[in-house]
């Protein structure tokens, strides 16, 4: 390799060596992507050289938003952040894990209550196929933030402005209200 110097980040450089690629997903409905949401995905993303944001595809579930919806605004709001993906999957996260050669998930914790179920999720991926769970605290300002609250709260014609991004907020007043 030469040593002049180039454009490009000096970690992209590295990972053309023997280093491999440090790769996370972070998954989840994001029916619709919150504030929460993007406080975890951008700090996961400092500390992986590539994050896949998934959106998982529930086949018992129908949401507000359309999966594809969901990842164009997943798409907008991560724009910025170059080193981060955004995909859809079906079936089990650690299957999809494997198949992307993905060794961690990230998951926010917003409080105690969140623990129990995650930690029961996270102890099983580990199980079924050695997939690690990084769980990130949430910041505390988002600590009460879910989609499905600011679904409800819009539906009624709340304000959710300060809950989520702006092509967020747009989609779901369009959305809810019918514009
Ligand atoms: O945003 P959500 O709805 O809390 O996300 C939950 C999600 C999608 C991360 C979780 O339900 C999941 O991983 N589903 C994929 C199916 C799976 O792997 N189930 C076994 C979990 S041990």
């Amino acid at each position: 390799m030469s040593d002049e110097p180039t454009d490009e980040p000096a970690r992209e450089q590295t990972h053309r060596g023997m280093i491999p690629v440090r790769r996370a997903v972070c998954p989840g409905s994001f029916d619709p992507v919150t504030n929460g949401h993007l406080d975890i995905i951008g700090r996961a993303a400092n500390l992986y050289d590539e994050l896949v944001v998934a959106v998982f595809v529930n086949r018992s579930k129908s949401g507000l938003f359309t999966v594809d919806e969901r990842i164009a605004m997943l798409e907008e709001v991560t724009a910025d952040l170059p080193n981060v993906r955004v995909d859809s999957f079906r079936g089990l996260t650690v299957d999809y894990c494997k198949a992307h050669d993905i060794h961690v998930i990230i998951k926010g914790l917003r409080a105690v209550s969140d623990f129990d179920y995650e930690l029961q999720m996270a102890q099983m991926n580990r199980g079924l196929a050695g997939v690690d769970t990084l769980f990130m605290p949430t910041n505390p300002e988002y600590s009460f933030l879910a989609s499905s609250l600011v679904k409800d709260i819009a539906g009624w014609g709340g304000d959710v402005a300060n809950l989520v991004p702006p092509t967020v907020l747009k989609r779901l007043i369009e959305r809810t209200r019918g514009a």
